[in-house]
């Protein structure tokens, strides 16, 4: 069985049909997945019924995984029999909506920026596994913007200001952008800010990125405001429209994201209706499946 890759959009995201992710892939799937993520860089698929431990065991193949953002809210209840499941939802743990000016709520928002999952980390994310089991009647889009295109279209003048430069990316940055501002100094520093080169190499396909998105919060070695400024004008760059493919959610879809090549974002929906995803994310880590070629 092989898998069909159908593109998206002309330079990002492919729906790839043929495979059951509820059952183990054969390593030759396995191959066909990465080289899919390392071309495409969003894959879509669709219909497929996954419970906790299928979507777990999927994810586990490509690497082990990440914890993200639950580092903060350590031994805190949540709704998932899995620490690593990651609960994108307006949905409390009693399994009503959560409060509009709850943290849960903030963190639907925050998810609304532009960002590349667990920047603000080392190792960061590779990829990002969203299921949808709930969605709305309207909105709550998901958007992917291409670094690789968005780096290929630089002006030349700007590829060399920014050549050599990095930027500190912080956890709750954009949570307290979004107005969160009840974090503890201890929950401040239970993820220490991570530093990464704003031009990198995307090892699946060895071009060229502009890693920027909203946990960026300052460029080394310059103010701060100058710093923001440059990361605000990169952001717009990278996040033009014809660098964006829109994923209109069905149920049962699973995307499947590569966090070192597109930065996404939600859109925003009505927070009195529920939407509810799950999210299994493998950590950035050398020793994961690689490259197929
Ligand atoms: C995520 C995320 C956006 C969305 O799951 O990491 O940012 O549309 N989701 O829910
Ligand atoms: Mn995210």
């Amino acid at each position: 069985m092989a898998i069909t890759f159908k593109p998206l959009h002309p330079l990002l995201a492919a729906e790839a049909s043929g495979v059951d992710l509820s059952k183990p892939l054969s390593p030759a799937l396995a191959k066909e997945v990465v080289a899919g993520m390392d071309q495409y860089a969003v894959l879509v698929f669709r219909g497929q019924k996954l419970d906790e431990d299928q979507q777990i065991a999927y994810a586990k193949q490509f690497g082990p995984l990440d914890l993200g953002l639950r580092k903060i809210r350590k031994g805190q209840p949540h709704r998932f029999k899995y620490d690593e499941l990651a609960d994108i939802s307006n949905v409390k743990v009693d399994g009503t909506l959560a409060e509009r000016d709850s943290s849960k709520i903030v963190s639907n928002i925050a998810n609304q920026l532009w960002h590349s999952d667990s920047s603000f980390q080392k190792p960061a994310a590779r990829y990002s596994m969203l299921h949808s089991v709930v969605i709305p009647a309207k909105g709550g889009e998901t958007e992917f913007a291409d670094l690789r295109a968005a780096y290929d279209a630089l002006p030349e003048d700007l590829r060399q200001d920014i050549a050599g430069l990095e930027a500190e990316h912080h956890a709750l940055y954009s949570r307290l952008m979004m107005g969160d501002t009840g974090y503890t100094e201890e929950q401040m520093k239970a993820i220490p800010p991570a530093v990464w080169p704003l031009v990198r190499t995307h090892a699946g396909s060895k071009r060229k990125l502009l890693f920027v998105g909203i946990h960026a919060t300052h460029i080394i070695g310059m103010t701060v405001p100058e710093g923001r400024m440059l990361l605000m004008d990169l952001l717009e760059h990278a996040t033009q429209r014809q660098f964006v493919y829109q994923h209109h959610w069905q149920v049962g879809d699973l995307v499947m994201w590569d966090n070192r090549a597109v930065l996404h974002r939600g859109r925003r929906f009505d927070l009195s209706e529920r939407r509810e995803m799950r999210r299994a994310t493998t950590e950035d880590v050398e020793g994961s499946l690689e490259n197929a070629a």
